[in-house]
């Protein structure tokens, strides 16, 4: 799945999207909590922009863009990137035609900053979320993730995300969709994942009680098999 992508997979049993008119869906949660493997679902439900800033500034840091340049030595160390690099970039994403019907974020906001630049576009609605406005959070706890993230691999070229128990290739080590070698990701070392940890509890856990405050919050458990925690993410957005 491309981050910036528009896709319809037309599942049939896209029940969801056919019951909710408009979505702008924000997915929180710790690095490794499974984010980017229940959005590739939420994007067959839904036909809404995926924007996964992890992804976006990854293909900058590829092409060597300046953004990626400047965002190469935070991402490698496990930092977050300054909050005016980040928000400028997704915010003229958002507030696109593109995005005009809902958007699903996946790494968006991350500080309480970059929660209130979202809010000048959306979510300032009083309490009930009638911009479509929902922010989902997976709990994950931390030994759960350090396992996780040791055995992700994922696809340079087009985003695949495998685990090397749960979810492996068919063939070892080459992306069953456009067979690339797959990778695992210069910040999924101990180091950088304990960094991330801690910028998850530290800068992005208040913006989860930025968004319960404003009763636009909804935690699911992302513990359990992928299909058993998508069920529970189906539930808590119906
Ligand atoms: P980003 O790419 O967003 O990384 P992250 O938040 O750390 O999240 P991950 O991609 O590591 O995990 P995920 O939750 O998507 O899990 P996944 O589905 O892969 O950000 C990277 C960096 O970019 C940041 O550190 C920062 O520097 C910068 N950045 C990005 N956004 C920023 C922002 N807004 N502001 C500032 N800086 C920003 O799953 C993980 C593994 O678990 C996989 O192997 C998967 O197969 C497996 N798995 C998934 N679900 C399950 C399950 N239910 N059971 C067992 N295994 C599972």
């Amino acid at each position: 799945m491309t981050a910036t992508g528009r896709r319809r997979f037309g599942r049939e049993d896209a029940t969801l999207a056919r019951s909710m008119s408009e979505l702008n869906l924000i997915l929180l949660g710790p690095p490794g909590a499974g984010k980017g493997t229940q959005a590739e679902r939420l994007v067959e439900d839904f036909d809404l922009p995926y924007y996964a800033t992890g992804d976006i500034l990854r293909a900058a840091v590829k092409d060597e863009t300046e953004l990626g340049k400047k965002a190469k030595e935070f991402m490698d160390s496990g930092d977050l990137v300054p909050d005016e690099l980040i928000c400028e970039v997704i915010m003229e994403r958002i507030d696109s035609s593109e995005a005009a019907d809902g958007f699903i974020l996946d790494g968006f906001p991350r500080t309480l900053v970059q929660a209130e630049k979202l809010d000048t576009i959306v979510g300032n609605a009083d309490g009930n979320g009638a911009d479509g406005l929902r922010v989902l959070q997976l709990l994950v706890p931390d030994d759960a993730i350090v396992e996780r993230i040791s055995l992700r691999r994922s696809c340079p070229t087009c985003g695949a995300i495998y685990h090397l128990a749960s979810a492996p290739p068919a063939v070892d080590m080459v992306c069953d969709r456009d067979g690339a070698e797959l990778i695992a990701r210069p910040d999924d070392n101990e180091t950088a994942v304990r960094k991330r940890l801690e910028a998850f509890h530290r800068q992005t856990l208040p913006v989860a009680t930025f968004y319960k405050a404003k009763n636009l919050l909804r935690e699911v458990d992302g513990v359990g098999p992928v299909d058993q925690v998508f069920e529970r993410i189906e539930k808590s957005l119906s």
